[in-house]
């Protein structure tokens, strides 16, 4: 019988403490009996390309990147696939014969999350508006225009961080509105998507007036630490469904999963129930 070595994964961040990923990873590794581990890297940014290069001689097959690594890391990578291109962002790296690639699958966790809960939404309904310009952002920018979804409006507290976003991705539909004028600009959209940090625990809530929001619309909080956030509770009050962030974070870890371990494991309420006693809500 041949032994194989254990398969060793992890996420890379800075700080690295909260990521859930461990757990998550954990969780499914013990539920298929794989002889595997998934370890949390504290790394600082300056650090990051000396840590890659030792991956190899660490026998790492597979790296998830959370803040601040998702964009640095791009340029010591060997090959960056179309969808991380597109968002410009990597979450997923796998090593193999010591070449390393890139793909960014929080496109994949949002756009599954909200399929997931809102079964009934329809992409070509109407605009979605998305709140915030980060990595977020632009992941569910990229996944809902590739569904067909007609038009994103993009608002960002700092409106010039929105605008350089739709000059970046100058061929497809983005209109920039005004952070103040968020309100009016509510009605005929089909899904609200929150993908700033207001609404997390220790953050101020997004407060938004959502009474010309159509109660057919869907409010989605990528936020998941509270569950419910103060934006789900107005958007339920208001009769939408809504979509919390915690399946997001769920989905996203699934591609990976199954590249390094070979098992695509599954998103299920028993999982949901333990990462959410790892929350401490
Ligand atoms: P990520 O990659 O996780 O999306 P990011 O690039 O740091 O993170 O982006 C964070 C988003 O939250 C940005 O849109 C940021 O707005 P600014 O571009 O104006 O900074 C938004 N954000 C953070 N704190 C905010 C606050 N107090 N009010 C409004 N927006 C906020």
């Amino acid at each position: 019988m041949i032994n194989t070595p254990p398969i060793k994964a992890g996420v890379v961040g800075w700080p690295i403490s909260h990521s859930l990923s461990p757990r998550l990873h954990g969780y499914w590794l013990k539920k298929y009996h794989i002889d595997g581990t998934y370890d949390p890297y504290a790394v600082k940014p300056e650090d990051l390309g000396s840590f890659i290069k030792t991956l190899a001689e660490k026998n790492i097959t597979g790296l998830n990147l959370t803040v601040p690594h998702k964009e640095i890391i791009l340029p010591f990578l060997d090959h960056v696939d179309d969808i991380a291109r597109k968002i410009g962002a990597v979450n997923t790296v796998t090593c193999h014969d010591g070449r390393l690639s890139g793909t960014n699958t929080d496109g994949y966790g949002f756009l599954t999350n909200l399929k997931e809960m809102a079964p009934n939404w329809s992409a070509t309904a109407g605009p979605a508006m998305i709140i915030g310009a980060g990595g977020a952002a632009r992941a569910a920018m990229v996944s809902l225009l590739d569904v067909g979804v007609p038009e994103i409006k993009l608002v960002n507290r700092t409106r010039s961080r929105a605008e350089n976003l739709a000059e970046i991705y100058g061929d497809l539909p983005i209109t920039v509105c005004d952070w103040q004028g968020l309100s009016e600009n509510l009605s005929g959209l089909s899904l609200l998507v929150n993908t700033t940090v207001l609404g997390m625990t220790g953050q101020l809530p997004l407060d938004i007036d959502l009474s010309e929001l159509s109660s057919s619309a869907v409010v989605y909080d990528i936020v998941y630490n509270p569950l419910e956030t103060d934006l789900l509770k107005s958007a339920k009050a208001n009769g939408n469904i809504t979509v919390d962030g915690l399946g997001m974070l769920l989905y996203q870890a699934v591609p990976a999963f199954k590249i390094w371990y070979g098992q695509r494991p599954e998103v299920d309420h028993a999982l949901r129930e333990y990462m959410i006693a790892g929350l401490g809500v």
